[in-house]
């Protein structure tokens, strides 16, 4: 996939999650765009099947506290689905689905990451899944209502969703911010801009000469909603944020609590 560095730049910037959408239908050439991309991903990453659905989906969703959080009106949605049995498929569900995501947002259609607050048993009777395959999270995609509704307000207040860790605290082995080169600092920062399950930002980085290594915030066993999906999400903004400081890379999986590390080309 060739990442549109500067346009996902601003969607990062731009981008956060919506719940409640008018009923606008997305028009077709939108659409067409947004397929193309998947096509693109689904090809490009080993075991990754992203499907957009257009159907209306009020009845998938559930609310987080109450009927608040609960989203309602979209007229399509997009279904993350991978193989099992293909290494780091969460971390290219995560990536994978942020081009989607970002993509979206470039084209001004709201859409919010939903691995937990949904019906699985309802989506995966749109799909056909072969049977090494799993439903990992579903996103809805449409016009978000013009400001965001008072339920949307509350619970973003609830998950504390806008805020965002500092860079000191994600970077463990620096705590001299200045002696980090400035398309590192780029590259972090728009890292940091990630969304993540509950916004708990599971991501750390480790500073090796010109490499990034992203870990796990702690050691212990993975939450049952899984934080390397966040980590793979992290890791596209990163490598975003190194183009449009003018640096290109390539990513490699590593093996343990490190998830993998970005090194120059
Ligand atoms: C992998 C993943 C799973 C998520 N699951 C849910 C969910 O089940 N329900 C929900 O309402 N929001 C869900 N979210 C949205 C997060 O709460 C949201 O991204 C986070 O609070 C940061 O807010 P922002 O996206 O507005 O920046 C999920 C986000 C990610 C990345």
């Amino acid at each position: 996939m060739e990442i549109p560095a500067k346009r996902w730049y601003q969607a990062v910037k731009e981008r956060n999650s919506r719940r409640q959408f008018n009923s606008k239908i997305i028009e077709k050439r939108k659409i067409k765009k947004l397929n193309n991309l998947i096509e693109v991903l689904n090809n490009d990453i080993e075991g990754l099947r992203i499907i957009l659905i257009q159907k209306e989906v009020e009845e998938i969703f559930t609310g987080i506290i109450g009927s608040y959080g609960k989203i309602t009106g979209a007229p399509a949605y997009l279904a993350f689905v991978g193989r099992e049995d293909i290494s780091n498929m969460e971390e290219k569900i995560g990536y994978g689905g942020e081009a989607v995501i970002l993509e979206a947002t470039a084209l001004e259609l709201g859409s919010c990451w939903v691995s937990g607050t949904f019906k699985s048993d309802k989506v995966l009777a749109d799909l056909n899944l072969n049977q090494k395959e799993k439903l990992y999270a579903i996103s809805p995609i449409g016009y978000p209502e013009a400001k965001p509704t008072i339920s949307e307000r509350v619970l973003k207040k609830v998950i504390k969703s806008k805020k965002r860790l500092d860079l000191k605290k994600l970077i463990v082995n620096k705590n001299n911010l200045e002696k980090i080169p400035e398309w590192m600092i780029t590259a972090l920062e728009t890292a940091r801009l990630a969304p993540s399950a509950l916004n708990r930002q599971p991501w750390r980085f480790k500073i090796e000469g010109n490499s990034i290594i992203i870990q796990l915030d702690n050691k212990e066993k993975n939450e049952e909603r899984s934080k390397n999906i966040d980590c793979g999400i992290a890791m596209l903004h990163l490598e975003i944020g190194a183009m449009k400081a003018g640096f290109t890379g390539k990513w490699q999986y590593l093996k343990g609590d490190k998830v993998a590390i970005f090194s120059l080309d």
